[in-house]
């Protein structure tokens, strides 16, 4: 198929990097989907099963810098062309049992610290170490996924840790979008709604199939004018 593209997805093993890299797939184009525990895949393998040479399974954790940077070099033939910077964390869980942790008066800086490395300084990193590879790309896009809850304007929630990593992810995707805008790369922020995985332990209304088919659709429309913002799954834009 000639307009076959390679599609690099983090956190693909669960959640919404598991239904981004089902969707992917389900139009005939290659994932790449990395995940940091590559024992305890069994969706994935299944789905490998299904898709043999357009999903590669491939180890990441984001955490840490040297194997963002040892999946670069496994990679470096690899042209990309659009990277999803999903995999994220809440903090520790159950959420609702250690909310505490990131609220004033009670803040765990170990936590905070943990959330910035996961949401801020790994896809930041990811966009630094796959330059190349996503410049030598049909699409040229690299997509972040952040959250509402990161929004000054419009979002009061008090999870110090979550939320200003978010924010700072946010800032980060507005300073990427001017500095890669000559090298015709395109970034998007995006809140895929309030979703049902791991992550929010049962309160969420969306389905993952329905978020992410939403993203999907404003990552394919993302262009030169809309790089550097901040959309809702469903392509309503949110205030910074
Ligand atoms: N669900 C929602 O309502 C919602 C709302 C707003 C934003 N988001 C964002 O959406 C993204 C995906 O979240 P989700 O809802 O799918 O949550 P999830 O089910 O908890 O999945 C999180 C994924 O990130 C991976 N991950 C975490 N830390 C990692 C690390 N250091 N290295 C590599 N992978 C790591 C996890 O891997 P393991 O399985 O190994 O832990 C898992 O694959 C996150 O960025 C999250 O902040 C979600």
């Amino acid at each position: 198929m000639s307009d076959q593209k390679n599609y690099l997805v983090t956190g693909a093993n669960r959640g919404l990097g598991l239904e981004f890299t089902k969707q992917i797939l389900g139009v005939g184009h290659n994932v790449y989907a990395a995940c940091r525990n590559i024992t305890d895949i069994d969706e994935l393998q299944l789905l490998s099963e299904e898709h043999q040479e357009k999903l590669i399974v491939v180890k990441l954790d984001i955490n840490n810098h040297d194997s963002i940077l040892e999946l670069n070099e496994l990679l470096k033939d690899i042209v990309i062309d659009v990277m999803i910077n999903n995999a994220g964390t809440i903090g520790p869980l159950p959420y609702f049992e250690n909310t505490h942790k990131q609220h004033f008066g009670s803040i765990d800086y170990d936590v905070w610290s943990d959330v910035l490395k996961t949401n801020l300084y790994g896809p930041v990193k990811m966009a630094e170490t796959f330059l190349e590879q996503i410049k030598k790309g049909h699409d040229k896009k690299m997509i972040f996924i952040s959250s509402v809850v990161g929004s000054i304007a419009d979002d009061h929630q008090r999870a110090f840790a979550y939320a200003t990593s978010k924010t700072a992810l946010n800032k980060s995707v507005a300073l990427l979008a001017d500095i890669l805008k000559d090298q015709e790369i395109k970034v998007l922020a995006m809140c895929p709604g309030y979703v049902k995985t791991r992550m929010n332990g049962g309160g969420a209304n969306l389905e993952p199939e329905e978020s992410i088919a939403g993203m999907l659709k404003q990552i394919e429309r993302l262009d030169h004018e809309s790089s550097g913002t901040f959309v809702r799954y469903n392509g309503e834009k949110i205030n910074w």
